[in-house]
């Protein structure tokens, strides 16, 4: 994998359909600064054109997942300079990304770091994990998507709170209130990830992305227009061979082989 300096870019020894990102700035708890951001964005499409990659796994150490989006790096900008770099946005590439992605957040997830998991398709936390959108403590708001994904995964009650009064969740909440599907020991969690995305990946790569593609539109359409998208895919997957290959190893009792078309 290409040289990154921010971060770590593996293939799964156990199934090469599994690319594992890591955010490696231990000195700084993985805080994301325009280098993560470029480096994370390139790594992460470059693998999305990999039809060999069934699914990226992105996750940070065990003391954190991201304490934010870099403050010293922000802190003497000014706004012509933001507004013309258009700043973090090129973030939004990888909301972008179409192979299926899954988060393992252990430790901090705060601001950038909780918006960058948030940017994934499954949330896994560890019961280490600490979520939040901090910010306003510092005199601006969530600036990655934080304001408006948190609000769509766990409704405007607690999100409010949480960004206007910058106080943290634990992984317990964070889990019943719906933004983490799912909370597993700190030590498994590594494990635990692999094994969804090793799961996600042994599915179509065509029907995974479509199963992908019909969830996401929910956040963006009426719910009539979602369910006739949904069923347009739905038809259009009877083109496939690993639609006939599915239905045909269920009949079979056997495990399928799924090709990728
Ligand atoms: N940016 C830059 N550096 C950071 C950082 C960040 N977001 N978070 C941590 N660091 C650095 C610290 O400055 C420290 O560096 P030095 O050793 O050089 O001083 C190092 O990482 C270790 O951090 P701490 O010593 O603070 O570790 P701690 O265990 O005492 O505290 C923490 C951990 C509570 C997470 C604390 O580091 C913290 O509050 N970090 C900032 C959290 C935050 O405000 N995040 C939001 C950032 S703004 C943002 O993200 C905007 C957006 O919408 C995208």
């Amino acid at each position: 994998t290409a040289p990154y300096e921010t971060i770590l870019v593996e293939r799964d020894p156990e199934n090469e359909r599994v690319a594992v990102l890591t955010l490696n700035r231990p000195e700084a708890l993985n805080a994301l600064n325009l280098t993560v951001m470029d480096e994370v964005v390139a790594a992460a499409e470059a693998l999305d054109r990999d039809p060999g990659v069934g699914c990226l796994m992105i996750t940070g150490s065990e003391r954190a997942f991201a304490a934010g989006a870099d403050i010293k790096e922000m802190r003497p900008r000014g706004y012509p300079e933001m507004y013309l770099t258009d700043w973090f946005t090129a973030w939004d590439r990888l909301g972008q990304v179409r192979t299926p992605t899954v988060a393992a957040v252990s430790g901090y997830a705060l601001g950038g770091g909780c918006e960058l998991a948030m940017l994934c398709d499954i949330l896994l936390a560890a019961d280490t994990a600490v979520f939040g959108q901090p910010e306003i403590k510092l005199g601006v708001i969530p600036g990655i998507g934080g304001s408006q994904r948190l609000t769509r995964a766990i409704g405007k009650a607690k999100a409010m709170e949480l960004c206007l009064t910058g106080r943290t969740m634990d992984a317990g909440e964070a889990e019943r209130a719906g933004l983490v599907s799912r909370i597993v020991p700190a030590g498994e969690l590594r494990a635990e990830a692999l094994a969804v995305a090793r799961t996600v990946a042994g599915m179509s790569k065509p029907v995974a992305m479509m199963a992908k593609e019909a969830v996401n539109r929910a956040f963006e359409t009426s719910l009539a227009e979602g369910v006739r998208f949904e069923r347009r895919l739905f038809h259009a997957l009877f083109a496939t061979a690993d639609q006939k290959e599915g239905m045909a190893a269920f009949t079979e009792k056997r495990p399928p082989e799924f090709t990728h078309h």
